[in-house]
């Protein structure tokens, strides 16, 4: 069976408003060309152009997340964004627990574990990150680590069954130290780590949907043996699908 694989544009704040706009407007048709039920293709652009890039894909199969979420239902939480907003906004995907979001905010797995149940409730489907810092790999901590990360993830996820029937979960790998490096770990060490994420996921009481991705450096050079990978079904890519014919070519390389 050919594999299927979904790709995410992770725009962090390389671009500023306009440049949103532009790369989306001048890309269009290109971007809805490249994306067919073999790749999926999710953009993740600022909370400042989310609505109006929502609106230009509308129809389209062009899909598109937030990049981060609050924790809180409705209050006093200045600068947050609130996940009931996503949803009216008809947002169907949202990243939570990215590397940079943990440092910068200091969010613990509960912080996480948190946002993770409440997109649940409002229907988006969590794009989590996971993944260790340099020292944690060179000590071959990685597995003890992604454990931490994911317990209390996978006491919501068999809580909310019910809510999970038509909701799918999308499980990001990123070594801290891969991200914006220009380095990806050894292929040994993703087969291994892949195949002990799909062995828990499967392992589950119930069955979920389920997609492993792999984030991390991603590149036009790196993807043939990135898209090899057992149980890798998408990427999280930042830096290089800031540039279209990069992004293109990430996405058409046929395994
Ligand atoms: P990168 O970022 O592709 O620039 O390494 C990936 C990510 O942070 O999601």
């Amino acid at each position: 069976m050919e594999k299927k694989f979904t790709i995410i544009s992770n725009w962090k704040m390389y671009f500023d408003v306009n440049e949103e706009l532009n790369f989306s407007t001048i890309n269009y048709d290109n971007l809805i060309k490249l994306s067919n039920p073999q790749n999926r293709i999710i953009l993740c652009p600022s909370f400042l152009t989310l609505s109006s890039i929502k609106e230009l894909f509308k129809d389209t199969n062009i899909f598109i997340g937030a990049q981060n979420c609050s924790k809180h239902s409705k209050g006093s939480f200045t600068g947050q964004i609130l996940i009931e907003s996503l949803n009216k906004l008809s947002i169907k995907y949202c990243l939570i627990g990215h590397s940079e979001t943990r440092q910068e905010f200091k969010e613990t797995d509960n912080d996480i574990t948190q946002k993770f149940s409440k997109l649940i409730d409002f229907g988006i489907s969590p794009i989590l990150c996971i993944g260790e810092t340099l020292e944690m790999y060179t000590k071959n901590k990685t597995l003890e680590l992604l454990t931490e990360q994911l317990h209390k993830i996978f006491k919501v996820i068999e809580n909310s069954y019910s809510k999970l029937n038509h909701l799918e979960i999308l499980i990001a790998y990123e070594p801290v130290w891969s991200i914006g490096s220009g380095i990806i770990p050894e292929l040994n060490h993703l087969e291994n780590i892949f195949s002990w994420l799909y062995k828990n996921f499967s392992n589950l009481k119930n069955k979920v949907n389920f997609t492993l991705l792999y984030g991390g450096s991603v590149n036009a050079d790196n993807i043939k043996q990135l898209k090899n990978i057992s149980h890798i079904n998408g990427f999280l890519i930042g830096k290089s699908s800031l540039d279209f014919q990069e992004f293109e070519k990430i996405v058409k390389y046929d395994i």
